[in-house]
């Protein structure tokens, strides 16, 4: 049996026809759009390789099954850019050498996108840690990660500062 869903990816409405419900987020993406740059570790939500937003929430890819997604809003690491400039935490991973072989760094700049519209981390590195625990590097890129973050969150509370100034 067929099963029809439509998701709105990076902004653009996407319609699907599923064969099988079991088809993950993850799957769909990468297999049915060709969008590769979410990644895909361990399939069994251990990792955080397949990190993308969901409604403006980070979820694991892999563990999310398409069919319970309907109408959802999502945005993947090829959505963050405006064009040829940077999301600033894309930016700050660049400046502060946040990865070495890159696998992890899709799913690690997804979930600092995340954490930071949470609001849960500020500026404080061992919650930043903490917040993105579930975001595994095998390079051990970890300093540079923190790193990242903390410029890109100091950058959005400098931000919000001017205009609510
Ligand atoms: S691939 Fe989804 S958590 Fe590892
Ligand atoms: S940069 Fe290689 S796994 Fe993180």
């Amino acid at each position: 049996m067929n099963h029809s869903i439509s998701l709105t990816v990076n902004g653009a409405r996407r319609d699907f026809v599923l064969d099988d419900p079991r088809v993950t987020l993850l799957d769909l993406l990468r297999e049915r759009l060709h969008l590769t740059g979410t990644k895909k570790g361990c399939d069994r939500g251990q990792c955080g390789a397949c990190t993308i937003l969901v409604d403006g929430k980070r979820i694991n890819s892999c563990l999310a099954l398409a069919i319970s997604h309907e109408g959802a809003d999502i945005v993947t690491i090829e959505g963050v850019a405006r064009g040829d400039q940077l999301h600033p935490v894309q930016a700050a991973f660049i400046a502060h050498d946040g990865f070495q072989c890159g696998f992890c760094t899709p799913g690690q700049i997804m979930s600092a996108i995340g954490m930071m519209q949470e609001a849960q981390a500020g500026n404080d590195p061992e919650r930043i840690r903490e917040c993105m625990s579930g975001n595994l590097c095998r390079c051990g890129a970890y300093a540079g990660i923190v790193d990242a973050v903390l410029e890109a969150q100091a950058g959005a509370d400098e931000t919000n500062r001017r205009r609510s100034a």
